[in-house]
């Protein structure tokens, strides 16, 4: 995305949906109306600890006057969640991109949504435009107790007979049964997000589906991405010189402690002033700014790291 695609927005709200789950809703400050969405969106936030993550939007997309989305605390984060749970609070102001949407709902005669633990959340919206449209769906909620599971005595209230939530108690033996969802295809679409294991097995129940009627959500938007930093070397050409990055440090901050003076501003990979020249090395962007026509050839060293030693330069050699 480019700059102009940052929205700053408020906290007007968090509260807790479930177990490790919070809601948080953002604003303008003028409680102005903000850019639509459809169902399936996502919007990627600049976390307090300077990462970035995206998640599902929840609320009704059609000129909104928030963004709704719910954050599950991940017990192996590295600082995205986490940070978002204990440092955002109502009334603080954040970075978010305008939303975008990889998980649209294409035109079908009906829908089988699946929905796997915080993953139900870009499933909500398709349901209610369902609803609203009176196409045919089922929604099939799982996990692992109504302690785990966000909103779902508010959707068995708003949808009725057309969900069903499952709960297994975190026993594989009492997963949900979907075989007979799948056994005879048919023309509905099916729409699945949820952990890893959930996705695999409604790829290997509808390996005899036609493809492109079976869509998951594959960026894990409601997690949000945690990234692995992996230390590796940065060289600079017009001065020679090369720095190993640790893993807990990023390009910038390497850079800086060097006594090199790289402009910055974000340092969160929004707000575009940290541009280096990426000349050679294969790099893993974490920025919200490159266009993807830019991936080979620049970078922006305040998030983006090297997926092994890389060589950049300052933007004006
Ligand atoms: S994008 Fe703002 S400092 Fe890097």
């Amino acid at each position: 995305m480019n700059e102009s695609n940052a929205l700053n927005l408020l906290v007007s709200q968090k509260k807790q949906v479930a177990k490790d789950i919070l809601e948080f809703q953002f604003a303008a400050g003028d409680e102005s109306e903000l850019p639509s969405f459809q169902p399936g969106s996502h919007i990627a936030i600049a976390t307090p600890c300077g990462a970035n993550r995206q998640y599902s939007l929840i609320n009704d997309g059609n000129k909104p006057t928030l963004y709704q989305i719910a954050v599950k605390l991940e017990p192996q984060s590295r600082g995205g969640s986490q940070s978002l749970h204990e440092q955002l609070n109502v009334g603080h102001s954040v970075i978010v991109q305008r939303p975008d949407n990889s998980f649209p709902l294409v035109d079908a005669p009906g829908y089988l949504f699946i929905g796997g633990g915080i993953g139900i959340t870009p499933l909500i919206g398709m349901a209610r435009a369902c609803q609203s449209s009176g196409k045919s769906f089922r929604l099939i909620y799982c996990a692992r107790s109504e302690e785990h599971a966000a909103y779902w005595q508010d959707l068995k209230n708003t949808f009725d007979d057309s969900v069903v939530v499952h709960f297994d108690g975190g026993d594989p033996e009492e997963v949900y049964d979907f075989w007979d969802e799948f056994m005879i295809p048919n023309p509905d679409h099916v729409y699945c997000c949820g952990p890893r294991p959930l996705m695999d097995e409604i790829k290997a129940l509808s390996g005899h589906w036609p493809e492109q009627q079976i869509h998951f959500e594959d960026f894990n938007p409601q997690s949000g991405r945690d990234y692995v930093n992996i230390p590796f070397t940065v060289s600079i050409k017009s001065t020679g010189e090369s720095f190993e990055v640790g893993d807990s440090a990023t390009i910038l901050e390497t850079l800086r402690g060097q006594g090199l003076r790289v402009p910055s501003s974000c340092e969160s990979g929004t707000c575009g002033s940290c541009k280096m020249k990426l000349l050679s090395g294969s790099v893993e962007h974490r920025d919200f700014v490159l266009e993807s026509d830019e991936y080979e050839s620049a970078i922006m060293v305040c998030v983006s790291r090297g997926k092994g030693d890389i060589e950049i330069d300052f933007e004006d050699y």
